[in-house]
């Protein structure tokens, strides 16, 4: 989106993924769209910053933040104790977690159990990666984007993703994901922050905007714009 024109106002570089609905999404006309740019755009409107967004692919962003090449990321970003030793994080702004997709006409896979020694799909260096790494005899396949894995579940190649829960179910009820199911319950309970390096002088200023939109309405209006709640 374009950057508000905010004489002054600090130009905060902002790296997100935009392939992951309906957090971050690019249109056909290249515009970025969804929750997070929308609460990123209502941070900054709070904190007196002019938001640039530069797309990244999620695999590179948090090496992309601690070279100091983008002041901050927003992409539906786990916060996780692994992360914490490299980076910052915000205070959480999303309860997520993730959860099995499998093809609608499955019927062997019900749970976690019934993963072991399965072919399964997620996203590279996503929190879905980790967890299926811990799943005995499991054989990987690792994608660029949401998307992606979805397609090759799809085709036949894997047996079930891991990935977030909300994203995937956000595109199996808008017709964006024909043919999958979630099954069993979450796998994980994940909150999402806002990420910064971890000497970055803007931490304090997005902290107190997620409270300020928090508390007047704004987070409650997007969240009800992308979620109908
Ligand atoms: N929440 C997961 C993680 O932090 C996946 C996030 C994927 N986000 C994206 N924009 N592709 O690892």
């Amino acid at each position: 989106s374009r950057p508000s024109t905010n004489p002054g106002a600090k130009l905060l570089k902002v790296a997100t993924d935009p392939t992951f609905v309906p957090f971050e999404i690019q249109k056909a006309d290249g515009k970025l769209e969804g929750f997070d740019i929308d609460l990123m755009n209502a941070i900054a409107a709070s904190a007196g910053f002019t938001v640039q967004f530069e797309k990244l692919p999620f695999d590179g962003m948090i090496s992309t933040l601690q070279a100091g090449k983008v002041d901050a990321a927003i992409s539906g970003i786990t916060i996780t104790p692994e992360r914490l030793k490299t980076i910052s994080f915000s205070r959480p702004y999303f309860k997520a977690g993730l959860a099995i997709a499998v093809r609608e006409n499955n019927q062997d896979i019900q749970n976690l159990n019934s993963l072991k020694g399965r072919k399964i799909a997620v996203q590279i260096g996503s929190t879905g990666a980790d967890f299926a790494k811990t799943i005995p005899n499991a054989k990987i396949s690792t994608f660029n984007s949401g998307p992606e894995f979805f397609q090759d579940l799809l085709n036949g190649n894997v047996d079930a993703v891991i990935g977030d829960a909300f994203a995937t179910l956000y595109a199996i009820n808008n017709g964006q994901l024909k043919g999958i199911k979630v099954v069993a319950d979450l796998l994980t309970e994940e909150y999402y922050g806002i990420a910064t390096s971890k000497s970055s002088p803007h931490m304090d200023a997005i902290n107190n905007a997620i409270a300020t939109v928090l508390s007047n309405g704004t987070y409650k209006q997007i969240y009800q714009k992308w979620f109908k709640a």
